[in-house]
This record gives structure tokens, sequence and C-alpha cells, in this order.
């Protein structure tokens, strides 16, 4: 039965989701939904509940490992327009889960609002931001929260304080609703100085990190306040491969795709980092990225 069918937003079936992955890897979702707006949002996980079929939520996939076998699941992507709309009022910005990080910085840079400089260079969703508290050491997107608009599965609308919000390292739960919007506390800075700041963190992103090749940022957390990705280095692991996966040699926290690694040839790749770190130095490595298998 096409269950989908009364949906407005955009349907794909069968949509290879190394199209919505930055690391370029990922075998088709079933269904691939862009919900045109709340209704149709909510229509779609009635009737994908209705029907069995599981729902997933993809940001800008820059953090994310796809199975080459692809996956079962209605994967929902908040990309239409309505879900994109940035703006500010009463002293916040109000920002559509589906805003690219780089147009919040954007807009702020035009308005003249401060606060969220250190965003700068980090690829993603304002949606994807949140649920996994994304940030720098020292610095994370929880810092300049307000309160978030979210969903949970069963359609029903929620406005979150921050302090009904549980933030960790790297962690928020948040990820467990579909976040909807989010109310940025920006202060009034003037332009020029804004930019510096952007400027700066962007040139440090560039210097240190790999994007030569697709990637999705740094694979592991940092374990217990220490980098990954010195540790990884340490062991000697820069340039270690497995297929078509390698370990950046400028940044051993990131994996690369020459262009034909597979899903298996990144979790190998994991697999052995992990386990020549905790030989060495007695410390278990989180994955940062999600998996979906
Ligand atoms: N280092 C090495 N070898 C490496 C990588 C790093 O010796 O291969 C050393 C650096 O020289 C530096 C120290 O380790 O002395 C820290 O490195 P870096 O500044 O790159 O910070 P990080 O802790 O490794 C974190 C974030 C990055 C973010 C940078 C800079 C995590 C897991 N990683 O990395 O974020 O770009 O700080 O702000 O929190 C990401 O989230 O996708 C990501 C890459």
């Amino acid at each position: 039965m096409n269950w989908w069918k009364s949906l407005k937003g955009k349907v794909r079936l069968n949509e290879p989701l190394k199209k919505h992955a930055t690391l370029k890897i990922g075998g088709p979702a079933k269904f691939f939904i862009e919900p045109q707006d709340i209704a149709d949002l909510q229509l779609c996980l009635r009737l994908a509940k209705r029907n069995k079929v599981p729902t997933l939520i993809i940001g800008s996939g820059s953090n994310l490992l796809v199975s080459d076998r692809g996956i079962s699941s209605a994967v929902l992507s908040l990309s239409a327009s309505f879900f994109k709309q940035v703006s500010f009022s009463s002293g916040y910005c109000q920002v559509g889960s589906g805003v690219s990080l780089s147009r919040v910085l954007d807009f702020s840079l035009r308005q003249g609002l401060s606060g969220a400089e250190f965003l700068a260079g980090i690829p993603g969703t304002i949606g994807g931001a949140l649920a996994m508290n994304a940030g720098i050491p020292g610095r994370c997107i929880a810092d300049i929260v307000k309160k978030v608009e979210v969903m949970d599965y069963h359609g029903k609308i929620s406005l979150l304080q921050k302090e009904d919000i549980r933030f960790g390292y790297r962690y928020s739960s948040l990820a467990k609703y579909i976040i909807l919007r989010a109310y940025l506390r920006l202060k009034k800075k003037s332009p020029l100085e804004i930019r510096c700041g952007i400027n700066q963190y962007k040139a440090y992103r560039r210097d240190n990190q790999d994007n030569s090749l697709p990637n999705a940022g740094c694979i592991f957390k940092n374990p217990g306040g220490e980098s990954a990705g010195r540790l990884i280095d340490l062991c000697g692991l820069k340039g270690q491969e497995e297929g078509g996966a390698s370990v950046s040699l400028r940044h051993a926290n990131f994996i690369l795709n020459s262009g034909r690694a597979s899903s298996n040839d990144v979790l190998r790749l994991m697999a052995l980092i992990k386990r020549r770190v905790r030989e060495r130095f007695h410390l278990v490595l989180e994955p940062e990225i999600k998996i979906w298998r």
C-alpha cells in the first residue's frame, strides 16, 4: 500500500543515502521524505507508525555513517523552506531546524549579532547541532540556547526551556525528539568584530582539519578531555588504510573516503583504531558519528 501518497512534501523511494552524507557512503533509504510543514510532518509520523515503518531524521549528514545495504526506515529531512526560516525578534534569533550553521552565521553577521562565531566552519544544521550539542573544546551550542521547540514521535509539540534540556559533551536530551526550531541568545556587536571572530575560527579549522576528501569530521569523541586525534596519532595510525578508507595524515580523528570506501571499510578502520588506543592508553574511544545499519 502506498501509505505516503497523501503527504504534501517530496517523497523519494530507494534514495541513495550516499547523496545525503558528507562521507559519500551509504545504500538506499526505502523512503526519503521532505515534509512540507508541521502538519505534514505530523501526518507522516502517523502514517509511518500505522504502517509499521520506523522513522529516522537526517540533518546535513555531516556526522553520519550509513550501511551500504541501506535502511528500511523512512528517513525524514526537514529541508523544506518551512523548516529553513531565520529571524530575529524580542532579543532572540529564531532558527528553523533545517537551517545550516553557516547560514546562521551569515544572518548573524548581517544583523550584527554575536555569540555563534565559534560554530564557524562546523558543517551541519541547527537541528543536528542541537541533537549532539556540537561545538569545539570549551564551547558548545548549548551555551547560546534559550529554548527549543520540539515534536515527539507521536506528533506532540512542546517548547522546552534550556533548564528542561540536559546537555553534556556531544550529548543532548533533545536527541529523542524531532527538533523544529531553536531560539538562540545573541548579543549586538559590530559586524566587523563578528567577521573577525568568524574568520579566526574558520582559519583554525582549515589549518587543523582535513577536508581534502569526503569525511564525517571527527569520528570519535574526545575521551576525558584528551584529544582523540592526538591519541590515534601517537599510536602511529595516520595513513592507516582499510579498503578505500584511511586515517587522515593531517588530523588522525578524521577518516577519509578515497571514493571507493564501503561502510564496512570505515567500521573496520574504527575497530582497529579503538583496539590500538585501548591497548596503548587504556582508554575506550566512543564514536562521535551516528551509525545507521
Ligand atoms: N593533535 C595531534 N595529532 C592529530 C590531531 C591533533 O597531535 O592528528 C594535537 C594537536 O596538535 C593539538 C591537540 O591534539 O595539540 C588538539 O587538536 P585539535 O585542536 O584539532 O582538537 P581536537 O580535540 O583533536 C576538537 C574537535 C574538533 C574541532 C577541534 C578544534 C572533538 C572530538 N573534536 O578536536 O571537532 O575541529 O577540536 O576546534 O571534539 C568535529 O567535531 O567533527 C571535529 C573535528
